[in-house]
């Protein structure tokens, strides 16, 4: 089986960082992206890393003709399917346009694989399929709740779309990785997370108050059960998880699969809560922060981490980063982006 790997949703943050990852392990990839929450200068970061520009080919996974030709090259062994929206309050306002684009999009992929006999796919779920787990951690085997918006609901049906199409067409293996809450960028600085407008989730928050894009950050909710608390999430770094795609690729390329569909947590195992990584953020840059703790915000899950022991034994891979170089990695990103002089550094 050859190395070709078509990365969709290739320049966003965690796809182009597992581009990287993809590239140093010696994949040839092809990116495609309607740029629709991206930027085509992330190429020309990834290009500064590796070396090697990744072929770039801007196109909407929704436009089954327009895959279709990208397909037809024929340099296609592998599919990572990373491109959907992903912004869970919006997608609260706008379902159907969430319902369209994430799902024709794996629709469109999982009938061109099969058209074109592309046997792999890695895909991107999350651990928001989990709600609030009854049990933490959370394992591969924590049952599935009632999504909790359009958007955690589209990765519920992405994963049964393709266990029932693994199941049907006998032609597919998939992997479904369930990534906890990534954050950082590369240790280079030359890639990392580009939200746009005002950030919903917590570290490009934490870094656009510490650059003073952001006047105070607000801390939703210290009344939690938890130990001081403050909610807990499982925070991986983006390295580490782009690391896991490749693990998972070459899982399959090896023939080592025990099942065609099998679904893997990605996170580091530890639990931390929002106001550590405000502490460790301040006391790893050497800053204070201007926060405030106001109320829960709604929708909120109180406390969740992963077990990641499958993915530790079965693919090999582990959670390497420690918290403080990832909290480094995200402020020197932000200092990058706002145009400060992190040469030295
Ligand atoms: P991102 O928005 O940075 O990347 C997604 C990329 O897909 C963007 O570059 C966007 O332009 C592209 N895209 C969207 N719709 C497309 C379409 N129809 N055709 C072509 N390109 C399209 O998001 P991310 O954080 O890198 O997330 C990548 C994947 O991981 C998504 O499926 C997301 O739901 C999933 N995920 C992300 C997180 C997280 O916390 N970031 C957590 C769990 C799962
Ligand atoms: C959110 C989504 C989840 C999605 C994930 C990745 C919700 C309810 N969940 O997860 O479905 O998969 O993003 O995109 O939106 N926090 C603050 N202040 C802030 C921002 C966040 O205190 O300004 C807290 C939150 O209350 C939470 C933690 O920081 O406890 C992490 O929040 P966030 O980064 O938004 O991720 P999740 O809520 O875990």
């Amino acid at each position: 089986m050859g190395k070709g790997v078509l990365v969709t949703g290739g320049t966003g943050y965690i796809g182009s960082h597992t581009v990287v990852e993809l590239i140093e392990a010696g994949y040839e990839v092809i990116i495609v992206d309607n740029l629709s929450n991206s930027d085509e200068s992330v190429i020309e970061g990834i290009e500064a890393i590796t070396g090697i520009r990744p072929e770039f080919v801007k196109a909407d996974c929704r436009d089954i003709d327009a895959l279709e030709k990208i397909f037809k090259k024929g340099k296609i062994d592998s599919i990572i399917h990373f491109a959907a929206a992903k912004a869970v309050g919006e997608s609260v306002e706008q379902p159907l346009e969430y319902y369209h684009n994430n799902i024709l999009s794996l629709i469109n992929i999982i009938s061109l694989m099969r058209r074109h006999n592309v046997p792999n796919m890695v895909f991107s779920s999350s651990c928001t399929v989990y709600g609030q787990p009854e049990v933490l951690p959370a394992t591969e085997q924590t049952p599935r709740l009632e999504a909790e918006s359009p958007y955690g609901n589209t990765k519920r049906i992405c994963e049964d779309i393709i266990r029932d199409s693994v199941k049907a067409y006998g032609s597919i293996n998939a992997i479904a990785l369930r990534y906890f809450n990534p954050i950082g960028a590369h240790p280079s600085a030359l890639i990392g997370e580009l939200p746009r407008g005002v950030p919903n989730n917590l570290l490009p928050y934490v870094t656009q108050t510490a650059a003073g894009i952001r006047e105070v950050l607000s801390i939703f909710g210290d009344d939690y059960n938890t130990p001081d608390g403050f909610c807990i999430r499982d925070y991986i770094d983006i390295n580490d998880l782009a690391a896991a795609h490749v693990a998972a690729l070459d899982r399959m390329l090896d023939g080592k699969m025990k099942k065609s569909f099998e679904v893997f947590n990605i996170g580091t195992g530890q639990g931390v809560s929002t106001m550590e990584i405000v502490k460790t953020f301040e006391q790893v840059n050497g800053l204070q922060l201007n926060y405030r703790i106001t109320g829960r915000r709604e929708g909120d899950i109180e406390a969740i981490w992963a077990d990641p022991s499958y993915a530790n034994e079965e693919l090999g891979w582990y959670a390497r980063k420690s918290l403080y170089e990832t909290l480094r990695s995200a402020w020197k990103w932000q200092q990058r982006l706002c145009g400060i002089d992190i040469s030295d550094e």
